[in-house]
């Protein structure tokens, strides 16, 4: 996952959040050279999150499996892949609740929060979408749906910055709290938070066609690139409000997130797409230099140095995160695909 303050590794077990994040680096790795020594470690490390398809004690199996074994299935077209797939949504669905229209994300801080859902959930959907092309079962897309419908409406400021953690009342549906968890302040723009609004709308869009989503993604982008600006070299501090702005940690993770997404964005964008095209090419252009591209041979194989999982525990600030390495060859193989495609 990352690298602890000694320099050694911060393994995880597979009921982590980013636990299919290494495996997904080594099926990009495979896809990106054909070289099936990288197919041999991803088909490994896919393999060990098997039973992670029923674990329903958070939202985070949507990120765990499409990382995983999504590119698995993809990859291969091994069945064996799409029924762990399909398992896992149906696992994901078991946390929807009718009343609120959205998935659980969490089920700690309870004396905090009665149903919290965080802009992050908005990546799980991407699970059922797929698990609804696969067998046509609408509950998936319903389910997908309804959270991101519930989100857009709940989780935005008139800005269109979102925040990161909304809690509900599930008797009557109500929201209770606008709160943050790993931002700066409840008011603040947590930097990965408005990177995940940006890549969850442009896949709703992706998987809907749906414009109401399209529109909102490019308002996300506004906010992003026009009212919450980018530092020079294009890399999000952690916060856009953190207090000492040009003296704060930066989020590696947040621009290879945002930079995938621009790149799928600036697809379906009838007026914006150079934009997002150019906003793309300075952050990878950015993360590609000395100063974010770790040297090889350093930092245990991390690709990308200088990001933060949480500034407000002090945990994991200024350091290598696997998940930023996964959207950096994310975003790798859609730049590459776009060049191929003009
Ligand atoms: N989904 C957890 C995080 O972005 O830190």
């Amino acid at each position: 996952r990352s690298l602890k303050p000694s320099g050694e590794l911060r393994l995880v077990k597979p009921k982590d959040w980013t636990s299919g994040f290494y495996p997904g680096v080594l099926w990009f790795m495979y896809d990106l050279s054909r070289d099936t020594t990288w197919k041999a470690y991803a088909t490994a490390f896919t393999l060990l999150l098997e039973d992670e398809k029923n674990n329903a004690r958070d939202h985070d199996i949507g990120f765990k499996m499409m990382s995983s074994y999504g590119h698995a299935y993809r990859l291969t077209g091994n069945k064996h892949y799409r029924e762990v797939l399909i398992q896992s949504a149906k696992t994901l669905t078991t946390r929807y609740n009718n009343k609120v229209g959205c998935i659980r994300s969490w089920d700690h801080h309870k004396d905090k929060w009665q149903f919290p859902v965080i802009i992050d959930n908005m990546m799980n959907l991407e699970l059922l979408f797929f698990a609804w092309k696969e067998t046509n079962d609408s509950l998936f897309y319903n389910v997908a749906n309804e959270h991101a419908q519930t989100t857009l409406k709940n989780h935005f400021r008139k800005d269109y910055s979102s925040y990161h953690v909304v809690s509900y009342d599930t008797i009557s549906g109500d929201v209770m709290e606008k709160n943050t968890h790993q931002g700066f302040a409840h008011e603040s723009s947590w930097a990965r938070g408005q990177a995940w609004a940006l890549y969850g709308y442009t896949m709703m869009y992706r998987e809907t066609k749906n414009t109401v989503y399209l529109d909102q993604a490019e308002n996300i982008a506004d906010y992003i690139i026009n009212t919450a600006q980018f530092p020079d070299d294009y890399i999000p501090y952690w916060d856009y409000h953190a207090p000492n702005i040009t003296d704060e940690p930066k989020d590696a993770s947040s621009a290879a997130i945002m930079a995938s997404a621009f790149y799928e964005l600036s697809s379906f964008s009838m007026n914006n797409g150079e934009l997002y095209i150019r906003t793309a090419d300075r952050i990878m252009t950015s993360l590609s230099s000395e100063k974010y591209l770790c040297k090889q041979g350093s930092n245990k194989g991390f690709l990308l140095a200088h990001s933060t999982g949480s500034k407000p525990k002090n945990s994991e600030v200024d350091v290598p995160l696997v998940y930023a390495d996964y959207y950096f060859l994310e975003a790798l193989k859609r730049k590459g695909n776009l060049l191929e495609n003009n």
